[in-house]
């Protein structure tokens, strides 16, 4: 079979029953044509041969003025275009980061970030991160029934994330708030009003850090230099937003889907208590099988690209669907069963090629953690409602529950 001949509605039930949609899709086709709420159509690829390909074809680009044309080509092809000083797009201020560009750019970018986000530094922050999971679990303690996403899987990845940065501490409700209403689809002037506030705040916190650099990796970030390069004041804050975006709600989600998968697992869950040595690659099956993010952020076909029997033009939005490759049983065995033993690796969860997840050391650190406090706090830990009461974030990027009562 080919694609749908018409595109397929990605609404509120597509994302309430993800994975059953998805599987539905790339047992029809390899690729889709999908249109969300403001009718924007997005092609995306199903398969993990396909969607592990896409994401390595120097032929689709991520570039944010490209992107930002194509939407406005759509939508707007006869309005006046915002244009900054250096004659780009005046976007929301934080496009100029790596994630939205391609080579050169891109890896110009990744180099120096990757100066200061070492290996060193991660591992520095393992006995913080362990102190603030101990911290977190212990006062869940006294609780008979807790959100379990209030309570642990939201304030950990936060308080890390802020850590690493060197975000004081009075401002990470603000994070929160902010980063929740960027993400949400629910209200494009509740998402401006934040990127402005945040945006203000890390203009601020620069200027502090400049004045009295601490031993975080910001101030580590404004001392990168490579060939007297330096990262300029807008390519810094996108970076930092950046950072912050995708480092938190990936990686609460990544928490509370696992923690579920081990709930409605019962099976699963004894035997990690049984075998801890599991937890590493436990946390690598909870990446697979229900992994904090959809599918992976837009890409645009520089050329026009075949992918089975379809032929994409130039010019065209696509997404690897991430969910979908994971679970596809070509790859994955069983995909949709969720097995603590098995060996997931090669998921793309993390994606793949020059975009690979930079945070995904950190991201697996603050996870294997996690579990291994939770197993030892909570052995009995079970689900607070029945699993059809739960429902997911309204978002069409993040795959997240809106509570997990425990
Ligand atoms: C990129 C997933 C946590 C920083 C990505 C991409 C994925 C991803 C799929 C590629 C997106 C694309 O190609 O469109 C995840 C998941 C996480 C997680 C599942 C947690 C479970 C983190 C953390 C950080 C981080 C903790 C940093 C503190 C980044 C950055 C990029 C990125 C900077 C862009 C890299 C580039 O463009 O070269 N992540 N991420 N992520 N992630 Fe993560």
């Amino acid at each position: 079979m080919t694609a749908h001949t018409d595109p397929v509605p990605f609404d509120s039930g597509f994302v309430q029953d993800l994975h059953a949609r998805y599987a539905e899709l790339r047992e029809a086709g390899p690729v889709h044509r999908l249109v969300n709420d403001s009718g924007l159509p997005v092609w995306v690829v199903t398969r993990y041969s396909d969607a592990r390909a896409l994401l390595a074809d120097p032929r689709l680009g991520k570039d944010a003025q490209t992107i930002f044309r194509l939407v406005m080509d759509r939508f707007a092809p006869d309005a006046e275009r915002p244009e900054a000083e250096d004659g780009r797009f005046a976007g929301a201020g934080f496009d100029m980061h790596m994630l939205n560009m391609d080579p050169p750019d891109h890896t110009r970018l990744r180099k120096l970030v990757v100066k200061a986000f070492t290996a060193r530094r991660i591992e520095e922050l393992r006995p913080r991160i362990e102190q603030i999971s101990e911290e977190l679990l212990t006062a869940m303690a006294g609780e008979s029934e807790v959100d379990f996403l209030d309570a642990f899987a939201f304030p950990l990845p936060i308080r890390v994330i802020c850590e690493l940065l060197g975000v004081d501490e009075s401002r990470r409700d603000d994070f929160r708030d902010w980063t929740n209403k960027l993400l949400d689809d629910i209200d494009a002037e509740a998402s401006a009003q934040a990127a402005g506030d945040m945006a203000q705040y890390l203009t601020e916190l620069l200027a502090a850090k400049r004045q009295r650099p601490g031993d975080d990796l910001l101030t580590a970030l404004i001392e990168v230099s490579e060939d007297e390069d330096r990262l300029s004041e807008a390519e810094l804050i996108s970076m930092v937003f950046l950072l912050l975006v995708a480092g938190h709600e990936t990686t609460v989600n990544l928490i509370g889907n696992g923690v579920l998968a081990l709930l409605r697992n019962p099976e699963q869950f004894a035997a990690l208590r049984a075998n801890p040595d599991l937890v590493d690659g436990a946390v690598e099956e909870m990446l697979r099988f229900d992994g904090p993010l959809m599918h992976t952020t837009f890409r645009f076909t520089t050329e026009p690209i075949t992918i089975g029997e379809t032929v994409i033009p130039a010019g065209e939005f696509v997404w690897a669907g991430l969910a979908a490759a994971n679970r596809d049983p070509e790859r994955f065995p069983e995909g949709d069963s969720f097995d603590v033993t098995r060996d997931p690796h090669g998921h793309l969860a993390f994606g793949h090629g020059i975009h690979f997840c930079l945070g995904a050391p950190l991201a697996r650190m603050e996870a294997q953690i996690a579990l291994r406090g939770l197993l030892a706090h909570f052995p009995d830990l079970e689900l607070g409602t029945a699993p059809e009461n739960l429902a997911r974030r309204n978002s069409s990027l993040i795959h997240g529950l809106r509570d997990l009562p425990v």
